[in-house]
């Protein structure tokens, strides 16, 4: 939201149907859209609110702060050249933060409703709803909802997650540390169906905003075919999914393990049933790598997957790790993964991500990484090797697939 320009406020404006949607004070610009309402002051504070009038964005001083469904707050600024802070505030600044901007808010709002339209005082009365306390009881419930949502492709922090399965079924990557606090569970059709019903009562009127379903968790589409179907059916019964619809598809993550046992048949089926990018982390093209992460599967299994996934119709998001294998591997590292992205003939619909890898200290990947002779790159030799995978996928993609950094610290759901 930084730099938000005043004229695409009255671009926004028109497109949405006249000047009524925009009233303008000397210092207050409001941008009613049809699913969220953004209030700014000056241009230098701006804030947004879902349609159940939740705080969902702002940006103040030259901070943004994105609050998620979850009720986590992650800040991200720039704090010097080409360096930014991207953290989760913790409970005490999360609080202090809420207060302050609810407060600004109010008074934002005080100073143009005498000349508002009827539907701002619509969603000011909804944003009034919510205080601190409302808004930390709504976090509270979100954990009644959901088990904890680790991760999702960049692309989807926006899409409607569905839990069709909980946790990783492999869980034992030596970097990956997102799902080690919960078992692998596959929901019957009866409990993903209660699932949903909770997310649509949670979620409310916000689920206007969101244009995706993201089946999660790890790898949701591991789920044996027969009961991933049933699975799928419950989802077309409570979602209009297609491309005129409200949401546009379906997304999951895939680990290789899983991608070896689906037919092409079998994929075509879930392309049918509206399955639109399967997402799988191949991390490292290199064998030796590959088996250091103790990844499942291996790179030829990868390029085997994307292949029969995209002949089956449906588009992929490969994932890079940059860093992986540290020094010792660093050169096989860059080589061996272009040579997989080269040898995935990937188009414009598909996406490669590079995730900088973060040790974290709870991971057996640091062990096993000296085990091996190796050291962990440097923030500069990472910085160095994102160039080198950048420049290098760009190159071997042409003109077709999208190259994306991934930074897993800005994620929140
Ligand atoms: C849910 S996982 C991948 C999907 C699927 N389970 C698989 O393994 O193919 C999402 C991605 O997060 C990234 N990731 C996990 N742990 C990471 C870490 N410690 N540092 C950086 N990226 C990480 C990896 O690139 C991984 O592919
Ligand atoms: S990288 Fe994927 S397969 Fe490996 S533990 Fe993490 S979620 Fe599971």
């Amino acid at each position: 939201m930084v730099g938000y320009p005043a004229a695409r406020v009255a671009t926004r404006s028109r497109y949405n149907g006249g000047d009524n949607n925009l009233t303008m004070t000397t210092e207050i610009t409001l941008n009613l859209q049809r699913h969220y309402l953004t209030i700014a002051e000056a241009m230098r504070t701006i804030m947004s609110f879902d349609g159940e009038g939740r705080l969902i964005l702002a940006f103040r001083d030259g901070t943004n702060y994105t609050r998620g469904l979850s009720g986590e707050v992650l800040l991200k600024c720039v704090v010097g050249p080409g360096h930014k802070e991207r953290r989760r505030l913790s409970d005490d600044e999360r609080r202090a933060l809420l207060t302050e901007l609810l407060a600004h808010t109010r008074q934002m709002i005080e100073r143009v409703e005498a000349t508002a339209t009827p539907a701002a005082h619509d969603w000011f009365e909804r944003i009034r709803r919510w205080d601190v306390a409302r808004l930390e009881a709504d976090r509270e419930r979100f954990r009644t909802v959901y088990k904890p949502i680790s991760i999702l492709p960049p692309d989807q922090y926006r899409a409607l997650v569905l839990q069709a399965t909980e946790g990783c079924s492999w869980n034992r990557c030596h970097f990956c540390t997102f799902y080690r606090d919960r078992p692998f569970r596959i929901h019957s059709p009866a409990s993903f169906r209660e699932h949903i019903h909770r997310v649509k009562a949670f979620v409310g009127a916000g689920l206007a905003l969101r244009k995706a379903i993201f089946l999660g968790d790890a790898n949701a589409l591991i789920i044996p075919q027969p009961r991933l179907r049933e699975l799928l059916s419950v989802v077309h019964d409570e979602f209009a999914i297609g491309p005129e619809a409200d949401y546009k598809g379906i997304y999951a993550f895939l680990d290789i393990f899983g991608a070896e046992r689906k037919t092409l048949d079998e994929y075509r089926e879930l392309a049918a049933a509206g399955v639109r990018r399967i997402y799988l982390g191949l991390e490292s093209g290199d064998e030796t790598v590959f088996r250091l992460l103790n990844k499942p599967g291996s790179p030829a299994e990868s390029i085997e997957a994307v292949r029969v996934i995209k002949t089956a119709g449906i588009a992929v998001g490969v994932i890079l790790l940059v860093g992986a294998g540290g020094d010792r591997f660093a050169a096989a590292h860059v080589q061996h993964s272009l040579a997989a992205i080269a040898a995935m003939h990937l188009g414009p619909e598909d996406i490669v991500y590079l995730s900088p890898l973060i040790i974290t200290p709870d991971s057996p990947y640091l062990a096993q990484l000296q085990d091996a002779g190796s050291s962990p790159l440097s923030a500069t030799a990472i910085n160095d090797q994102l160039d080198q995978l950048k420049r290098g996928a760009r190159a071997v993609v042409g003109s077709g697939a999208k190259v994306v950094i991934y930074h897993i610290e800005e994620f929140v759901y």
